[in-house]
């Protein structure tokens, strides 16, 4: 796969001309032409989202954080440790995957998640410095050097970016778009529902506060990823395999699983390794539907976690009517946003 021009004079910008990748396009951002209307929408909503962390207090999170029992104060530090990875490496490799997309309204929505992802990134470093003491900042973002499997975890997302960047060929490509995919719509929820589990008991309600602006950014990350997919799928019906597909979320459920066990396992009230697996399991499966494809674990129909959706509430304050859609959207929570984005 050939990474595009910067500016190709020779290129055709008509819209009958138009790909999604290996496209022949000028690269000037000719807006006036848009193949992809979905594109069209999901830029005003993710604009829209625009947001900073330091409008959210954190102050009471700094008491509530010392009255953490050890093992909520382990996953606490845990999950930002892998979730400053995740953006991190976002924030990196968005770029490369745009430097082969030859749709300009694709290549604008990247442009601003490559910018959501360094909000998320700069988030995760106000709450540190709000809430822990000096001394233990650094050991959040160095804690991969010392926990094993959150290296492997870690390294093994890496690497599928990377294989691509090494040789940028049709195959590497299309694992990195279903890597994104997982990433963006399996990889965060746990986490995600860890903080949104302690605010259901009052407890460090700002952090949750700012994952939920993340959360609803992430999900517009998941639409703009199915959305890639489908069209790829639609210009190159054979760019995907099907098995390549389902050994991913097989994987990436399996270490979701492990890494979850790992971090909190049994010790924090309202999470317990069947919890783990049934929400991870109903998510990839939900995950897969919305991709079209069957549902990989049967009897995995339900959200353990349902109860706290509306912790996960993207509707509330703050939201300034990123409700681009309120017609057809009713809430942004997990579950509803997956069928409620279809509508595009
Ligand atoms: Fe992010
Ligand atoms: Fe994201």
């Amino acid at each position: 796969m050939d990474r595009k021009k910067l500016f190709n004079p020779s290129g055709d910008d008509t819209l009958s001309a138009r790909k999604i990748i290996k496209g022949n396009s000028t690269n000037l951002f000719n807006l006036n032409n848009v193949r992809f209307q979905w594109a069209n929408h999901l830029y005003r909503t993710m604009m829209a989202n625009f947001w900073i962390p330091e409008k959210v207090d954190l102050t009471k999170d700094k008491n509530d954080y010392e009255n953490l029992t050890l093992p909520e104060r382990e996953a606490y530090d845990g999950i930002l440790s892998f979730l400053i990875f995740l953006d991190s490496i976002q924030t990196n490799n968005i770029p490369n995957i745009s430097d082969h997309v030859t749709a300009p309204e694709v290549n604008l929505l990247l442009a601003i998640q490559t910018f959501q992802e360094s909000i998320h990134s700069q988030s995760y470093q106000y709450i540190i410095e709000s809430i822990l003491p000096k001394q233990s900042r650094d050991l959040i973002y160095d804690k991969w050097r010392d926990d094993k499997i959150l290296f492997e975890r870690n390294s093994f997302i890496a690497k599928i970016y990377q294989d691509f960047i090494d040789e940028e060929s049709d195959e590497n490509f299309a694992k990195v778009i279903i890597a994104n995919y997982l990433l963006e719509s399996l990889y965060f929820y746990n986490g995600f529902n860890f903080f949104y589990l302690l605010a259901s008991r009052n407890k460090m309600v700002g952090t949750s506060d700012i994952i939920r602006l993340i959360n609803r950014d992430e999900l517009s990350h998941v639409v703009l990823f199915r959305s890639i997919v489908k069209e790829i799928k639609n210009d190159y019906p054979e760019f995907f395999s099907t098995e390549t597909i389902y050994s991913m979320f097989n994987t990436a459920v399996e270490q979701e699983i492990s890494w979850t066990e790992h971090i909190i396992g049994n010790r924090v009230l309202g999470i317990t390794s069947q919890t783990t697996e049934g929400y991870t399991k109903w998510l990839a499966n939900e995950r897969l539907k919305s991709l079209g494809l069957e549902p990989l674990y049967s009897g995995f129909n339900k959200n353990p976690y349902k109860h706290l959706e509306r912790f996960a509430d993207t509707e509330g304050e703050g939201n300034v009517k990123s409700n681009f859609f309120e017609g057809t959207v009713t809430s942004y929570n997990m579950s509803s946003s997956i069928d409620g984005w279809e509508d595009f």
